[in-house]
């Protein structure tokens, strides 16, 4: 395993005063849980020794039940179990589901002068000739959406910025309706450029962090939507990942996994995730089976070149002592 305690001391005095995530003398990457709600099955594990700390999720309508009144409630409840554990705590806010019975945008928005706000958005391969219906996006397009987004955002940077280690912004795929609601894949492309810049500029001290796997519109550089959004996450003190360590899979191959190490040195801080389906759906081209934990940390180091994994807590590895 190669560390890069180097690169990360050299790049904590250049572009940002982020605390450098070598400084505690983990190893890189280091290994974090990914635990969508911080259950008992997560307090638990944030007791092994080997774990940094755990990355959850809030959707935005958990956080802003009502127009400018936020409840950070179960994040500072999280915080408090996190660190009580000497642990610590990343947040991850949801403007996307993956689940048709749940939008994740505020009541509030739902009204004509946010044009309902959400969209329903479809997941998976099969989008362009069958358009399921399987969640719902914020109209990041939409420039009243995204001042309210940022509101929040600095609400939160307000309440937690110092005290979470990193946030970070979902990821970039989406398909929705092209023809509803002033959709642009242009107009996309550039209020999620914002809402990153601006989470950067609004947390000092705690990480900002794009999840960019793909662009709609994007396609292995298309539009140089690719170089153009890493030139502005380096520029703009924005660190890059992704939701899905998937080794060697053809479509993250032509995408993101491109960009994600060459602007490793570029950017604060590059994480990537392992969720469920990466470990339940998907399998080693080589070797038929699911992917071990050697071969994800080998890719993510070798490969990747990023510094934290977000390990679902499923993983083979996390079970049993
Ligand atoms: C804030 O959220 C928590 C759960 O996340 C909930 O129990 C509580 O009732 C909420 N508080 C208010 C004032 O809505
Ligand atoms: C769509 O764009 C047009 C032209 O800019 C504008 O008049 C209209 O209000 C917009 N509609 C929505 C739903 O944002
Ligand atoms: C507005 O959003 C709600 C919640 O997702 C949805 O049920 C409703 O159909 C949407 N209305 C319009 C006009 O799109
Ligand atoms: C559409 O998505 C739902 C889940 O939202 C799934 O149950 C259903 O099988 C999907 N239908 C098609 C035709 O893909
Ligand atoms: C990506 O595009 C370049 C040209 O810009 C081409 O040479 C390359 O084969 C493409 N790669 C994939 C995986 O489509
Ligand atoms: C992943 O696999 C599980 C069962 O192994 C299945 O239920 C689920 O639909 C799969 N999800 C995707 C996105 O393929």
């Amino acid at each position: 395993m190669r560390f890069y305690y180097l690169a990360l001391s050299a790049l904590a005095g250049q572009a940002l005063a982020a605390p450098s995530p070598a400084a505690d003398n983990h190893p890189l990457p280091q290994n974090w849980l990914y635990s969508p709600q911080i259950d008992d099955v997560a307090l638990n594990l944030l007791d092994r020794p080997d774990i940094v700390g755990v990355q959850a999720q809030y959707t935005w309508k958990s956080l802003e039940p009502t127009q400018g009144h936020y409840n950070f409630s179960r994040i500072r409840c999280d915080y408090k179990n996190v660190l009580a554990k000497g642990k610590k705590l990343w947040v991850q806010v949801q403007d996307r589901s993956f689940d048709v019975s749940n939008d994740p945008v505020p009541k509030y928005l739902h009204t004509p002068y946010y044009n309902n706000g959400s969209a329903p958005s479809c997941d998976g391969d099969s989008c362009d000739g069958n358009f399921n219906i399987t969640g719902y996006v914020a109209q990041q397009w939409n420039a009243r959406v995204r001042s309210r987004y940022q509101a929040l955002l600095k609400e939160l940077a307000l309440n937690f910025d110092g005290k979470i280690t990193g946030l970070n912004l979902p990821e970039t795929s989406i398909a929705v309706d092209v023809t509803a609601n002033n959709y642009t894949d242009e107009g996309y492309f550039l209020g999620e450029l914002e809402n990153a810049g601006y989470a950067a500029s609004v947390f000092k001290k705690s990480y900002a962090v794009q999840y960019v796997n793909f662009w709609p519109d994007g396609w292995n550089n298309t539009n140089n939507r690719f170089t153009d959004s890493f030139n502005y996450y380096a520029k703009h003190g924005v660190g890059v990942g992704g939701p899905d360590l998937i080794p060697n899979k053809p479509g993250q191959m032509a995408n993101s996994y491109v960009y994600i190490p060459e602007y490793h040195n570029k950017v604060p801080i590059s994480v990537i995730a392992v969720q469920q389906p990466d470990v339940l759906n998907e399998t080693n081209a080589a070797t038929g089976k699911p992917f071990t934990k050697q071969e994800f940390v080998d890719f993510a180091v070798n490969d990747l070149k990023v510094d934290i994994i977000f390990w679902t807590t499923i993983v083979p590895w996390l079970q049993g002592n």
